[in-house]
């Protein structure tokens, strides 16, 4: 029999009331992604009949203009949202001005008392980085970082990226947490909102078939691929600032990769869980800005074609230097020094402007440690792998070798393929949407704690020093293809080579 845990799960319907308030109400996120993942909460009842929302930012809107942006953003028109929008209020005001804060208090207090938010609160900033501690700040200065009368909790969800490197990671921290306390800080990174993200959990923790084999002992190498067919779109303006290592590798992909290759939490609950991550994040090899140099390979898309249809280049995008040198591509080979997975090479990479929109996580076999097969019958086998599939098409793929039908003993790979729409049905909440739900239902599992982001800054950060130098190594690569050629050498040069995903 299977031991259980005798902890009872925490099953929320909805969460508590509460006052939830915006700072870049007007900008592209509210507008995209956390209004229609409010309005969908809202829609399927889980919403408290007592929330409310407050937009702060310096666009001259008026609560009608707000609620009206607000009611725009459900695409459903579904009644319980359209009756909560009307208690919406927004306050026009620059974060540097203590004036702004006076009013949100004001407001504050008039939700509780007209909407009965009861005193708890939730900050979002979902807006620029460079404003996150000053906000963070100014709420401590009003006092409102602590509940109202009667309220149980104030949290301050943030938005990436968290800083742009170690240091100024480490200082936004220092500068969060003068005013608020861990705890009370919900970082999102809106990848472990995905159902199959969370499903890399259940497959490997609920099944006794792959955790035995999941080690340096019968897996060759893992291979990480975020990839995205789009360019930098409207905002290459914030690109030019970011580049593909901040904007994917460093939160992303370390997160995906932790939970892939950390040890069986004890539990699985927020401390536990990401306390194993920050193990596995600690045994990733950190090198010198030297040693980076050969271990990562860098790139930028130029024109090319993306579904038959001509693109341009990343340096003739809008509000994108001609002479940029960000990257668009990352390639890196990583190791994790500990005792499941030494000796056993992780190759992550992410670009923009590649063939396809898939990411997914290939766990290589080794091979057969002899082949008893004709040479010449078995040339079309290659080794196991299993494919997570992240998006789209979110499934798992097992690919094994069977034998094609006929007198000789012929041998190919073929794949078995679990898609998780078919046979699940429902795709579950939107990634936005269910962290939205976990943040007001206070469950910190699936947000980055400090010492998590902090971890994910020294890996990357060689690799952002050695880049900073004259030079540092730029190569170009056509859109639509999968990346600069030198890539590939990264891994010809063990032998290996990456994998096609399937399209
Ligand atoms: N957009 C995305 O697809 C996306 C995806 C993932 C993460 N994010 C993150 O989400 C955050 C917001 O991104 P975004 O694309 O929504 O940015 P955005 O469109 O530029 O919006 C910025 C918002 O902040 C407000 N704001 C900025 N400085 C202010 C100040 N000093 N005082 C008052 N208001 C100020 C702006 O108000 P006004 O315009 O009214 O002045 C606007 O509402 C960023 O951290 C970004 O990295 C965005």
């Amino acid at each position: 029999m299977t031991n259980v845990s005798p902890v009872a799960p925490r099953v929320a319907t909805t969460p508590p009331p509460l006052a939830m308030v915006i700072f870049g109400a007007s900008g592209d996120l509210t507008a995209r992604k956390i209004l229609p993942a409010l309005s969908d909460l809202a829609n399927r009842g889980r919403l408290n009949e007592r929330f409310t929302l407050i937009g702060v930012a310096r666009t001259e809107w008026s609560d009608e203009e707000f609620q009206d942006v607000a009611r725009k953003a459900d695409a459903s028109g579904g009644a319980t949202w359209a009756r909560l929008v009307e208690s919406f209020r927004y306050v026009a005001g620059e974060y540097a001005a203590t004036k702004t804060f006076d009013r949100l208090k004001e407001v504050l207090a008039e939700a509780d008392k007209n909407q009965g938010t009861g005193g708890n609160r939730l900050y979002y900033l979902a807006t620029i980085p460079s404003v996150f501690a000053l906000v963070a700040e100014a709420l401590a200065k009003e006092g409102v970082n602590r509940p109202g009368e009667g309220g149980d909790f104030v949290r301050l969800v943030v938005e990436k990226p968290y800083g742009r490197d170690l240091a100024s990671a480490l200082e936004l921290d220092a500068q969060v947490h003068t005013a608020f306390d861990e705890s009370q800080v919900f970082r999102i990174d809106h990848y472990l909102g995905k159902e199959t993200v969370q499903n890399v959990l259940a497959l490997r923790f609920a099944n006794a078939i792959f955790e035995p084999i999941w080690n340096r002992r019968y897996v060759e190498q893992v291979q990480i691929t975020v990839a995205e067919s789009i360019g930098v779109e409207h905002r290459g303006g914030f690109y030019e600032t970011a580049g593909a290592l901040r904007d994917i590798v460093q939160n992303h992909v370390m997160q995906v990769l932790a939970l892939t290759m950390m040890e069986p939490p004890t539990w699985m609950d927020a401390e536990h869980i990401r306390d194993e991550k920050v193990k596995l994040l600690r045994a990733i090899d950190i090198p010198s800005p030297d040693e980076a140099v050969d271990k990562a390979v860098r790139g930028q898309y130029q024109a090319g074609v993306i579904d038959a249809a001509p693109v341009v280049g990343y340096r003739e995008e809008d509000d994108v230097a001609g002479d940029s040198q960000t990257e668009t591509y990352v390639a890196l080979r990583l190791n994790v020094d500990n005792w499941r997975w030494a000796g056993v090479p992780v190759y992550v990479r992410t670009g923009k402007r590649l063939p396809a929109r898939v990411t997914e996580i290939t766990m290589r076999f080794h091979e057969v440690p002899f082949l008893a097969f004709e040479g010449t019958l078995s040339r079309d086998l290659r080794p196991n792998m299993l494919v997570l599939r992240i998006q789209p098409h979110e499934g798992i793929s097992l690919k094994f070798g069977a034998k094609v039908p006929g007198e000789a003993f012929r041998v190919q790979s073929v794949s078995m393929d679990f898609g998780y729409e078919q046979a699940i049905h429902d795709t579950g909440m939107d990634g936005y949407t269910r962290l939205l739900f976990d943040a007001m239902s206070g469950d910190p599992t699936l947000f980055i704690r400090t010492d998590e982001v902090e971890q994910a800054w020294r890996i990357v950060d060689p690799y952002l020093e050695a880049w900073a130098q004259p030079g540092g190594g730029l190569h170009f690569y056509n859109a639509g293809t999968w990346g600069p050629h030198i890539a590939e050498l990264l891994l010809q040069r063990s032998g290996d080579a990456w994998r096609e995903p399937d399209l």
